[in-house]
This record gives C-alpha cells, sequence and structure tokens, in this order.
C-alpha cells in the first residue's frame, strides 16, 4: 500500500496533536507536531531577551534565524517525538503558558514561516506522515492525500487546555486560558501569511461533543479510505 501524506490542521486546544499522534502510532507512519516547532523558535527568541509580553525584536530574530536548527528525537519513555532546539531536548519547556502567550506573534514573521515550512515540506518529502498544524493542507502540502480540520468552540478548548495546564501545576485561571485561546484564534486566522484557514477539500470535524475515541476512529476510518483509494 502506498504511503499517504495526513494533514491535520485546526485551531487551538482542539485536540490535534494528541490524534495526529495516535494515529501515526496506528499507521506506523511518521508523526510532526508543527506547533512545537513555532513554540521553540519562540523559546530561542525568549531566551535571547527579544520577546517581551508579546512584542517581538523581529529583526534581531530574523538576523539569528540562520543559527536556528530544529529536529525531533524519538522518547522511549513518552513514545512520541520530542523537539530539539540547538541540539537540547526542549520538549517540556515549549509548552509552558510563557510560549503559548508569545508564540502567535513569531508565527506571524515571514522569515520564520518560510524556514520552518522548508524543514516540514523535507520531514514528509517520503509521505508516511502525519503532519498537525495551521497551515499543513494549504500551505505546506495542499497535495496531501487526506485534510482534516479540526474546530471545537473557543469554551471547550480553554476548558480543556485549563485542566492540562492544572495538571502540570501551572498557576493559571480559567479567564486568563480562555483569553489566551480567543487570541491565538485572532492572530492565527488574520495574519497575513498563511492564515488559518479551512483548505477547500479538507473535512471539517468539530470536535466539541466528541470523545477523544470517537474523533480517533472517524479519522482512522477516512485515512483507512484515503490509503485504500
Ligand atoms: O499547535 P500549537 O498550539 O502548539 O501551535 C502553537 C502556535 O504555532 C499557534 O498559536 C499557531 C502557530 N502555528 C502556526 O502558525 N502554523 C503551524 N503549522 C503550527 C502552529
Amino acid at each position: 500500500m502506498k504511503p499517504i501524506v495526513i494533514a491535520i490542521d485546526g485551531h487551538s486546544s482542539t485536540g490535534k496533536s494528541t490524534v495526529a499522534k495516535k494515529l501515526a502510532k496506528e499507521l506506523e507512519y511518521k508523526f510532526v507536531d508543527t506547533g512545537a516547532m513555532y513554540r521553540a523558535v519562540t523559546l530561542f527568541a525568549m531566551r535571547n531577551n527579544w520577546l517581551q509580553k508579546g512584542e517581538v525584536d523581529e529583526q534581531k530574530l530574523i538576523e539569528n534565524l540562520p543559527s536556528v536548527t530544529i529536529n525531533f528525537e524519538y522518547n522511549l519513555q513518552s513514545g512520541s517525538n520530542d523537539v530539539i532546539l540547538n541540539g537540547e531536548n526542549v520538549e517540556q519547556e515549549i509548552r509552558a503558558m510563557e510560549v503559548s502567550e508569545n508564540v502567535s506573534s513569531v508565527a506571524r514573521i515571514d522569515e520564520v514561516r518560510t524556514k520552518l515550512v522548508q524543514i516540514q515540506k523535507q520531514l514528509g518529502e517520503e509521505k508516511g506522515v502525519v503532519m498537525d498544524g495551521r497551515d499543513i493542507g494549504s500551505v505546506v502540502f495542499p497535495e496531501a492525500e487526506l485534510k482534516i480540520f479540526m474546530t471545537a468552540s473557543a469554551d471547550i478548548r480553554a476548558q480543556r487546555r485549563y485542566k492540562e495546564l492544572k495538571e502540570k501545576g501551572e498557576k493559571i485561571s480559567f479567564e486568563d486560558v480562555l483569553k489566551n485561546v480567543k487570541h491565538r484564534d485572532d492572530i492565527d486566522t488574520n495574519r497575513k501569511n498563511s492564515p488559518l484557514i479551512q483548505a477547500d477539500d479538507a473535512i471539517k470535524i468539530d470536535n466539541s461533543n466528541m470523545s477523544q475515541e470517537e474523533q480517533f476512529e472517524k479519522i482512522l476510518n477516512l485515512a483507512k479510505e484515503s490509503i485504500e483509494a
């Protein structure tokens, strides 16, 4: 059976990565979390003090982009890929709320997108890949055999994210998480370069009232149909 490209795009905190990871495991495909790559560049900017309260020193970041390397490394313990920034495993750090608050400002910079899209194309070159993000079906792999667009109400997404962050011990209010979800929707949807849009041929899944199992089964069936087509 010939391997395909599966693009899973959609709003933040819709569980794209969870379902994409599970699907990749089931199909024995490679899994690429492209949001992790934008988060890693954000962390790079934060560590260099080029990013404060959503204000990025774009010039400094762009000048220093050539010295940024990003790749993934399989983590035996968690059974998934960790993101590696300039040789350092930053998988934990990139999930912090501070990174979430700043990432949309970095993801809208053209030069950052160009660099990361190029890496993403290389990672999916041989197909047999499940890639999740915002622009995979529209920009990175417009020819992907299966495109899914995931969404859910902002309130439900914030509830899920709040629970996750609380479990990790972050001191955060639900209102702040909801504000962050809405703010990211706004920037991701309205940015000039590769805004978050549903590709014409993408299948929309609103998972507001779906369990993780239901979503997975639905997407797995769609994937099997595409693979066999
Ligand atoms: O999926 P995530 O929440 O980890 O993504 C973090 C941010 O990165 C999100 O606010 C938008 C941006 N992003 C993007 O612009 N394009 C992608 N392909 C993936 C993520």
